[in-house]
């Protein structure tokens, strides 16, 4: 047995079949006699369809059907539950009725027999509406038109408004984070076909269970007649977790025309149709006594979601528990606005709620006089006060002062703008970052086959973050064969059952039940060798061990491929079916980021020149794309500092930069020179039995926080609400000596 292959960084298994092109994504299938759609999204964002002029679009060349409204199928809603396996998000069904809610919604699908001609034909459809003048376009107006409305994961513990009254220091600020849209390379694509009353369909989809389970409960079809498939995809960032309305248009359309039906969309509507972090307010109220211990903390935030659906980003969901505080609150709110229904995009509720939350706690530091640093190891909470847990394994301490070390952060003089360089202003910044780690229920097939191969499949998916590769190295681990002899199979409904790859959990849920299926496997060989005919036929099977290959007695060895070949056996194979995490301890992922900032007041530009993050996430599987994961993370956390923000057009509720161009995020100049990742690597293994909590979100949470706390230091301006864009920076700039 080789303990080596977990905690190693082998390259993904998977890597080259990308780097080729010859991995298939979704819209890379087309069955035979596939025809294409391409939707007509509405251009108002509240009020009525009343017309469609479709005569010119008929005509048009390769046309072969338009749906829309009168001319559809008649669907069922998905019940929407995560629990019952059929979670949307948006429950509308495509075409349900004539009404509008947003811009960018479906109001026609024109499918034709090339994607150029169903694009010519959609482009000669005329819409008219009937538009309601009273779009609510953002967040301020919704709550001026219609109020706001409790949402779920509040929480309350002593008496936060009596203990901030009176008390030595305080602070009472609002943080705003505008919509972030998920942009992953590739865009949301559904190839669907039907055999009869039975449906296929090929989805760049982070959960393909999920989505067979809703399109079940839609064309009120048994679940063993849908097979969703999606081996590859360009990443989704959340957008891909729950199936969006496209898929429905396109199953439909494929049933009704009797041909497989491609649908992609188009990049300006994965900005209205497939879901995009919310527009947040958070209000923090904190105070501390004399010796800045926290006393009381109020987090309360309000979000804008859909007329259709209620989406909650719970951006006090860390809050809770990071910090010990006697007296908290913690409460969430919705407002509806005219936009399509939000969704959860990499670190849902952690990473606005984070920047809110770390923000307060520099200024809360700030205002008691107390180094952030300082502030925050005095304050750190050393169980989870809100559900009165321990925490199963909490390295927040360490992992802040190892970063705080490495960064240098004791160098830092605390005045504002007093340290410099040439023309430029330094500033340091630092945020906690805190993820719960979660792990669901899963099934895994594995499959020792007598060409000395194995065989491994489970209907979770890889999207990007190495999933095919950790799990090769757990069947490597337990078996001792080498990567290249195990083929792992992802990414489709006819699978086990798997988890969506979300929250951070896919590593802890499929792992345990790859490694159960694969010691079942090694039991059913140990039978067959144990067998009459077999190689140990007199040997009780417990006494045999499987080392590197091979089935051990008393020093005899024998290859399993010999054992199977000999009784003209194809496999030995196992299924497993673990549970979801107990709740003896509060499990989360604890971390902290230091943040180095150059600004030039001269020309008030602005850059992050370094970044060292220690998270401490339980046992690492694969360094390298651990690694990467948190990389990612801190990339995409300076874009939701800097530049990412979905702008509204506040007359009409359009979205206005709904493209690659005008929507920012940041490319390889944005890139820090220096980005340092320490990865504390404590087994949590009350947790699973690999010890390994999730590494895919943690990296952005506090990301935005420790930029403005930096740009604090450098400028003395606290940016509160997000992106922090250098024209935010120009005003009332500080003297700057020359050298
Ligand atoms: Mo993640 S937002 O759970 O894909």
């Amino acid at each position: 047995m080789s303990d080596s292959i977990i905690g190693a960084g082998p390259k993904r298994i998977d890597g080259q079949r990308k780097v080729t092109g010859e991995a298939p994504y979704a819209a890379d299938h087309h069955p035979d006699n596939m025809a294409y759609g391409y939707g007509i999204f509405s251009t108002i964002a509240r009020g009525t369809v009343t017309g469609l002029e479709l005569d010119a679009a008929r005509q048009s060349p390769g046309v072969i059907d338009i749906f829309h409204h009168g001319h559809f199928p008649e669907l069922h809603r998905s019940p929407a539950s995560m629990p019952q396996g059929n979670k949307v998000e948006e429950t509308r069904l495509p075409f349900e009725d004539n009404h509008v809610h947003y811009e960018g919604q479906f109001v026609a699908l024109v499918v034709a027999d090339t994607f150029e001609n169903a694009r010519a034909a959609a482009r000669k459809v005329v819409v008219s509406y009937q538009a309601d003048d009273n779009a609510i376009a953002n967040l301020d107006q919704g709550v001026k038109a219609h109020g706001t409305k409790k949402g779920g994961d509040n929480h309350e513990r002593g008496d936060a408004a009596g203990s901030f009254d009176g008390a030595a220091h305080s602070i009472d600020v609002t943080y705003t984070t505008p919509v972030e849209t998920h942009n992953p390379m590739e865009m949301h694509a559904s190839v669907a076909s039907w055999e009869g009353d039975r449906l296929t369909i090929y989805e760049s989809s982070q959960g393909v269970v999920q989505q067979r389970g809703a399109l079940s409960k839609i064309f009120g079809i048994p679940q063993e007649h849908i097979r969703v498939e999606s081996p590859f995809i360009g990443s989704g960032f959340g957008s891909k977790l729950w199936m969006w309305p496209h898929a429905v248009a396109a199953s439909a359309a494929a049933r009704e025309t009797g041909r497989p039906v491609q649908l992609v969309v188009p990049r300006e509507q994965m900005f209205t149709t497939t879901g995009h972090r919310p527009e947040t307010r958070q209000r923090m109220r904190l105070a501390t006594d004399d010796s800045g211990r926290l006393v009381s903390l109020r987090h309360e935030s309000i979000n804008t979601t859909s007329f259709t659906d209620q989406y909650v980003e719970t951006c006090g969901s860390v809050t809770k528990s990071l910090y010990s505080c006697p007296n908290l609150l913690v409460s969430h709110e919705t407002t509806q606005v005219n936009r399509g229904t939000p969704t959860s995009m990499r670190a849902p509720g952690a990473a606005p709620g984070l920047f809110a939350l770390e923000s307060a706690i520099d200024e809360m530091a700030h205002e008691a006089g107390v180094d952030p640093l300082e502030f925050r190891l005095n304050n750190y909470a050393d169980r989870d006060e809100s559900q009165d847990l321990d925490f199963s394994s909490n390295h927040i301490r360490e992992a802040t002062q190892k970063a705080a070390e490495q960064f240098g952060w004791h160098d830092r003089n605390p005045e504002i703008g007093s340290m410099r360089e040439g023309h430029e202003i330094i500033g340091y910044g630092m945020a906690a970052c805190n993820w719960e780690a979660i792990k669901r229920e899963c099934e895994a097939r594995v499959s020792l086959r007598a060409d000395g191969t194995a065989h491994v499949t489970c209907a979770t998916q890889d999207i990007g973050t190495g999933t095919y590769t950790i799990v090769a190295q757990t069947v490597s681990d337990i078996t001792g064969l080498p990567l290249e002899k195990i083929t792992v199979r992802l990414g489709d409904t006819s699978y086990p059952a798997g988890p969506v790859s979300g929250g951070s959990w896919t590593t802890a849920t499929t792992l345990p039940a790859v490694a159960a299926a694969t010691r079942e496997a090694i039991e059913e060989l140990k039978g067959y060798a144990t067998s009459k005919k077999g190689d140990f036929a007199d040997v009780d099977s417990d006494s045999l061990t499987f080392e590197n290959g091979q089935l051990t007695h008393d020093g005899q060895g024998v290859d399993y491929v010999d054992v199977l070949k000999g009784q003209r056996l194809a496999s030995a194979d196992g299924h497993a079916h673990t549970q979801g995490a107990d709740d003896r301890y509060s499990y989360r992922s604890f971390g902290a980021h230091f943040v180095e900032v150059r600004w030039d007041p001269g020309i008030s530009n602005l850059r992050v020149s370094r970044v060292v993050s220690a998270i401490d996430v339980g046992r690492v599987i694969n360094s390298m794309t651990a690694r990467n994961q948190v990389e990612g993370a801190i990339v995409m956390g300076l874009g939701m500092a800097h530049f990412e923000a979905t702008d509204y057009d506040a007359r009409n509720a359009r979205p206005v930069n709904n493209n690659y161009a005008e929507y920012v995020v940041p490319v390889h100049a944005d890139q820090p020179p220096e980005v340092d990742v320490i990865l504390l690597d404590y087994p949590d293994l009350e947790f699973n039995e690999f010890g390994a909590r999730g590494i895919g979100e943690i990296g952005i949470t506090g990301m935005a926080a420790a930029v403005a706390n930096a740009v604090y230091h450098a400028t003395g301006k606290r940016i509160r609400d997000l992106p922090i864009f250098k024209e935010k920076l120009m005003e009332n700039v500080p003297e700057v000596q020359s050298a």
